[in-house]
């Protein structure tokens, strides 16, 4: 690896705009590409993955499995989102790679990636950027020892660059999860795969679904307790290990938490109205658009491509336009249901009448960045009336947001609720390093602009 640069560079400025209309183009949903690559990189044969997110994050983890060995062609690519050929040898035929794995700024390629890494018998070093380094590893080392695979990491096993070296047959375990986190849960299941007997992932609040549903549609049983609920509540998912993935073309459906950006500045902005084409709506990741529906959002939804939609996944076409929003209470269940869309619904809070208080958001701390240090200071900079009290947030509103400079903190949520904020905010708002918005939506600055058009 040769340098660690910060993910973003640029500053960009956001004037207020005087109507929003159109479909902004959204990046294939960031969980579900990195999964896709994983799954295929796993799997004996070529798999087709289509309109994966070609965001920083997702481009890290293809660099990681072609470095074990599968080839990894970008077949097309429109500057948002890119076809990948993938084609491995298989679980059994990859091999160690001869150098550090580089994670950049990306906590889901760390993750998930130690989960796969464990199963198989190399050294590898996963490390990343500056932002990385500071993302807590403690809680995959732990199941992932217990499975019988050694892992090693800086500051007494707790932050990255991170070490694992995995054995060909693990042992299954039977794990709760402390935090809920649906990375921990994918990286014991994929690490369940390659394990003697049965896997068990315990949480206490059901965290996204996209690997235990992407495995079953590659033919991997996975059982989940209580069979059927809907998202939230506890459940436990069970698989057998030593079953072999299917090689399997997969769609990646456009991503809930790149839409709830524009839902917001929909709503917020006074003359919008937007669409959004086949979001992902899996009640594991709708949490955003029931919230902002809650708060009155004027948001509609139309169910397209069938029950299960693609990679497993249902999709709707989302609607928005300018609405009057009232302030809501959002508990730490839902928090974690809309952990990615926190930042941008703290902006929509700001132009709701009333309090909305966000409570139990202490997991945003381990994000890219501080996001609650990082929201409650770039919304107060545009006059916002925010509140932190150890891990509850409270926003007073609505408020006049003025245009100022903000900082993102190199965090691409960040950047991209004060760019949305800026189509609000009188004047001019400054936005510090935007660049890191490439992390998960490249063309965002360009949707941006043509929505004002
Ligand atoms: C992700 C899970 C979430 C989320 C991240 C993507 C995933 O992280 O914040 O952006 O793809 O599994 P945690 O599982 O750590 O909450």
């Amino acid at each position: 690896m040769t340098s660690l640069p910060l993910a973003g560079e640029q500053s960009r400025s956001v004037s207020q705009a005087t109507r929003l209309r159109g479909e902004p183009r959204l990046p294939g949903d960031k969980s579900i590409s990195h999964r896709a690559l994983i799954l295929s990189a796993l799997a004996d044969g070529e798999c087709l993955i289509t309109g994966a997110g070609d965001g920083r994050d997702v481009q890290a983890t293809a660099a990681i499995v072609a470095a074990l060995g599968v080839t990894v062609e970008r077949v097309r690519d429109d500057g948002l989102n890119v076809d990948y050929r993938v084609v491995s040898p298989g679980a059994d035929g990859l091999h160690e790679p001869q150098d550090v794995l580089d994670c950049r700024n990306s906590g889901t390629s760390l993750r998930l990636c130690s989960g796969m890494l464990a199963g198989l018998p190399f050294f590898t070093v996963l490390d990343g950027d500056v932002s990385l380094r500071s993302r807590p590893v403690a809680r995959i080392i732990e199941p992932l020892r217990l499975m019988g695979a050694a892992l090693y990491a800086r500051r007494s096993d707790t932050l990255p660059p991170l070490v694992v070296i995995g054995r060909p047959r693990l042992q299954a375990i039977d794990f709760t999860t402390r935090v809920p986190s649906a990375q921990v849960k994918s990286a014991i299941l994929l690490a369940g795969l390659r394990a003697e007997g049965s896997t068990t992932v315990r949480e206490a609040v059901a965290t996204r679904d996209h690997t235990e549903r992407m495995l079953r549609s590659r033919g991997i049983e996975v059982r989940r307790e209580p069979a059927t609920s809907p998202g939230g509540g506890p459940v436990a998912w069970t698989l057998e290990g030593g079953a072999r993935i299917a090689a399997q073309d997969e769609r990646v459906p456009a991503d809930p938490s790149a839409a709830a950006f524009w839902l917001v500045a929909g709503a917020i902005h006074p003359d919008a109205q937007l669409t959004l084409r086949a979001v992902g709506v899996n009640p594991t990741r709708r949490a955003a658009i029931d919230l902002l529906a809650r708060m009155g959002a004027q948001v509609g939804e139309t169910a397209v491509g069938g029950a299960s939609g693609e990679a497993g996944e249902p999709l709707a076409d989302l609607t928005v336009r300018s609405s009057e929003l009232r302030g809501i209470d959002i508990g730490p269940d839902e928090v974690a249901s809309a952990i990615d869309e926190i930042p941008i619904l703290c902006l929509a809070a700001t132009q709701a009448l009333g309090k909305t208080t966000i409570r139990g958001a202490g997991e945003l701390r381990n994000k890219e960045s501080d996001r609650i240090a990082g929201i409650a200071a770039g919304l107060r900079a545009l006059g916002a009336q925010i509140d932190v009290d150890g891990d509850d947030i409270t926003i007073e509103g609505p408020s006049r947001l003025v245009g100022s400079p903000t900082q993102t903190l190199d965090d691409h949520r960040l950047a991209m609720t004060f760019a949305v904020a800026g189509l609000i905010a009188s004047g001019s708002t400054s936005i510090g390093r935007a660049d890191s918005a490439a992390v998960s939506y490249p063309s965002f600055f360009t949707e941006l602009e043509r929505l004002q058009a």
